[in-house]
């Protein structure tokens, strides 16, 4: 994130990502537009809240607590740019309906609707979505100091999407426990699936590790099966976790995980507690967001499949807890029963 007045402290030398996915200062607010990585490093500009909406709409700016933060920014920009508290409240709804399943957009959107409703000076609204900006950065450092510990020496670790300082605030989740691995001198080398259709790992995980100079080796999910031999661990993020453990994050890590049980691989969530459900008991009424066509027939922006070929399109999946080994949080390593240890 960009360093300046009202931001948050810098995050602690080691972790600090040698890339900024927010940038904050007194008159704008901007962020790493993702879509354009790896090929080109360019900040969008966002104005105002109905910029802010598209930008999480099409994943300019994505990753569970990233969209939570960027959102309660957009609200802060705008109030500091004199909008009325209907405008706020109305902004709010607008940024609540641009994606359904990451929790953390709701969870930050909920903090910034509460305080927003009485009637605060402009600079308290700032102030709170500076401190939700914080909250995030300093979970994540923490569950890296966490996870790093399930990582041994020589280990090859899986991964899946996009779970770095791109998704979350700090040094990201699953990504960020993988990195801190990497920075205890542990010699590890990263499986990264390219993630169809919109291929955040290809894209923007391994454009995150080569910053970080981890070596990694990036594969197609078609080629999963034949390299989970190999693999010693896999740590992947979610979107929201509900009361029973049960995980909804990026498509195909069901089948990741159905994998890594086939193959004995331990398989584990990394997430903030801001991911964590508790109105749910399990993953069967977590809403799934379902997205275009388009991203399916084409590759890129080269289309793939006959323009009005029929596609399901779904972003998430849930990964029943049966399949997980365990979640790592801020608050540690929790074990199943999951209905027990995310409670606490
Ligand atoms: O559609 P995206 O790219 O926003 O999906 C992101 C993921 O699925 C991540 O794995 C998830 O947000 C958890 S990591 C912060």
């Amino acid at each position: 994130m960009s360093q300046t007045q009202g931001g948050p402290k810098r995050p602690p030398y080691s972790l600090k990502p040698p890339y900024n996915a927010l940038r904050w200062n007194q008159r704008s607010f901007a962020v790493l537009d993702q879509r354009e990585l790896p090929l080109k490093k360019r900040y969008l500009e966002l104005a105002d809240i109905n910029s802010a909406c598209k930008a999480i709409r099409n994943l300019a700016v994505r990753g569970a607590p990233l969209i939570g933060v960027a959102a309660a920014l957009a609200v802060a920009h705008a109030a500091r740019k004199g909008a009325t508290q209907q405008e706020l409240v109305r902004g709010i709804k607008k940024l609540a309906a641009t994606r359904p399943t990451a929790l953390n957009l709701f969870v930050a959107l909920d903090r910034m609707k509460a305080l927003v409703e009485r009637r605060p000076p402009r600079d308290k609204i700032v102030a709170e979505a500076l401190a939700i900006w914080k909250e995030e950065e300093e979970r994540s450092f923490t569950m890296a100091e966490h996870g790093q510990r399930l990582i041994r020496k020589d280990m090859k670790v899986g991964t899946y999407c996009n779970t770095g300082a791109l998704a979350a605030p700090g040094v990201g989740t699953a990504l960020g426990v993988i990195i801190k691995a990497h920075l205890s001198g542990k010699r590890i080398r990263v499986v990264v699936p390219e993630t169809r259709p919109l291929l955040q790992g290809a894209r923007l995980t391994a454009w995150e590790l080569s910053q970080w100079k981890i070596p990694y080796t990036l594969v197609t999910e078609s080629a999963l099966a034949s390299v989970m031999g190999a693999l010693d661990v896999i740590l992947v993020g979610a979107d929201r976790i509900a009361a029973n453990g049960d995980t909804a994050n990026k498509i195909g890590t069901y089948g990741l995980a159905i994998l890594a049980r086939h193959f004995k691989v331990p398989f584990w969530v990394v997430a903030p507690s801001s991911s964590v459900d508790l109105s749910l008991k399990d993953g069967a009424k977590i809403p799934i967001e379902r997205r275009s066509a388009d991203e399916v027939r084409a590759f890129a922006s080269c289309r793939t499949a006959p323009r009005d070929a029929s596609v399901a399109n779904p972003a998430f999946d849930v990964t029943p807890a049966g399949l997980i080994r365990g979640i790592v949080t801020e608050r540690g390593v929790l074990s199943a029963p999951y209905s027990k240890s995310l409670r606490k």
